[in-house]
């Protein structure tokens, strides 16, 4: 095991963890069971030990004042559907973030709906407005992609371009072979690369053929202005989490005239379009996470700085690493980095025991490795995209993180180096 030393961490607690070791063993060449018996143990990480926190387009850590106030709606009784004063308060609390999260999308408050996440928000649009086909681009989020397949509705692919945005051509054709009314999804901005989609010329385009227009806009809001109206689009996906919100809330945003029948029949919460008992401590998170995120976009240019920085230092120490879409607009806060031979999940491991916590390109899921449908829809071979991270930075995100992220890289680079000379 040369060359390679066991960081000593009083911080780590021994547990399960689910990762595949083989990725890593094979990697360092280091011995399965000295690989084991560190990391096999390394399950939970105390609340007191100082990580940098790099992964926010998985979640963003829970802003303060949305703590606070998810504590202290919870201690409202009241359901919002009952009339009396306990009902009301409960109701009041509603309005009041249905009001503020109509704000960072700008729209009016009657035209957001509350749903359980950003995944739901997407299956309903799919699902419920009538669409006779269902027309989404490639690299739109699971949540999208197996909704659409779950509809029931004929689906047509758009590709992209080498740059990571939409083909026009392709939705062009995807729009004139697509039954009529057409639903088109495209994501405002990807979760992996960070990628912005011209979203208002798609708009344009697909309501040229009749088609109505639905963004997923969970990982664009926050980072870059949103405006519902100057994007010309009918319908609009939020997650929470991805603010500094809770998990398991998020919303609909529809255009006033724009169809939606409910996915959660019974009822008739949300003014009939969808159903269930509000999540009044979750959607009052959501509320003043969205109060937050929109009154602090202007920290986005020091947000994109940071990732700036972390960028050219990665590509200055192994020049041989890609930065994806580099040269596309995109969300300032994300970067997805490939380093070619290298594994994504063997990297997510190794910048774990460093304290560095980030995404691999790739997912894995029943013990598998899915390779990313985003990287592979640029034209990156199976292989590249397996070789890549994402790292996503936040309100929270500082310098010593940046520069935590630089050293646990250059041992990475190092280490593949010397492996290669070996
Ligand atoms: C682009 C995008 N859409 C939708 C979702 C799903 O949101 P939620 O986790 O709230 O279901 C995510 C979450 O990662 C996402 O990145």
């Amino acid at each position: 095991m040369a060359g390679w030393n066991w960081p000593s961490d009083p911080y780590i607690q021994f547990g399960p963890i689910s990762a595949s070791l083989t990725a890593l063993e094979s990697e360092y060449g280091v011995e399965g069971s000295a690989v084991s018996a560190y990391v096999t143990g390394m399950a939970t990480i105390r609340q007191n030990r100082s990580v940098a926190y790099l992964d926010y387009n998985a979640t963003a850590p829970v802003r303060a004042a949305v703590v606070d106030a998810v504590a202290e709606t919870m201690r409202v009784a009241g359901n919002p559907s009952s009339v009396h004063t306990a009902g009301r308060e409960a109701r009041r609390v509603v309005e009041v973030a249905r009001a503020q999260v109509a704000a960072l999308a700008g729209v009016r408050p009657r035209d957001v709906v509350f749903t359980s996440g950003g995944s739901e928000a997407n299956n309903a649009v799919l699902k419920m407005t009538g669409a006779a086909s269902l027309v989404v681009s490639a690299v739109e989020h699971d949540s999208v992609l197996a909704g659409a397949a779950t509809s029931g509705l004929p689906v047509f692919r758009v590709g992209m371009t080498a740059d990571g945005l939409i083909d026009f051509a392709s939705l062009e054709t995807a729009l004139e072979q697509a039954p009529k009314p057409a639903l088109v999804s495209v994501m405002l901005a990807n979760n992996e690369a960070g990628m912005i989609q011209p979203v208002a010329e798609i708009a344009e385009r697909a309501h040229a053929h009749g088609a109505r227009c639905h963004t997923d806009a969970v990982q664009a809001a926050g980072k870059i202005p949103l405006d519902f109206k100057e994007l010309g689009i009918d319908y609009m996906s939020l997650s929470a989490h991805k603010l500094g919100g809770p998990q398991g809330v998020g919303a609909i945003v529809l255009a006033p005239t724009a169809p939606l029948a409910p996915l959660v029949a019974g009822g008739g919460q949300e003014l009939g379009r969808r159903s269930g008992t509000e999540n009044v401590a979750g959607i009052a998170g959501f509320g003043v996470a969205a109060v937050e995120a929109l009154a602090e976009l202007g920290d986005m240019d020091r947000v994109a700085a940071l990732r700036d920085r972390l960028e050219a230092g990665a590509v200055a120490a192994a020049p041989q690493a890609r930065v994806i879409g580099r040269n596309t607009r995109r969300l300032p806060n994300t970067t997805c980095l490939m380093l070619p031979g290298v594994r994504g999940e063997t990297q997510v491991m190794h910048f774990d025991l460093s304290g560095v916590c980030l995404s691999s390109g790739s997912a894995c899921s029943s013990g598998k490795v899915k390779v990313s449908h985003v990287l592979t829809a640029l034209g990156f071979s199976e292989g590249d995209a397996e070789a890549s991270i994402r790292v996503s930075l936040g309100h929270a995100t500082t310098e010593a993180d940046i520069d935590r992220f630089l050293d646990a890289w250059h041992a990475l680079v190092a280490r593949q180096s010397a492996r290669a000379q070996a």
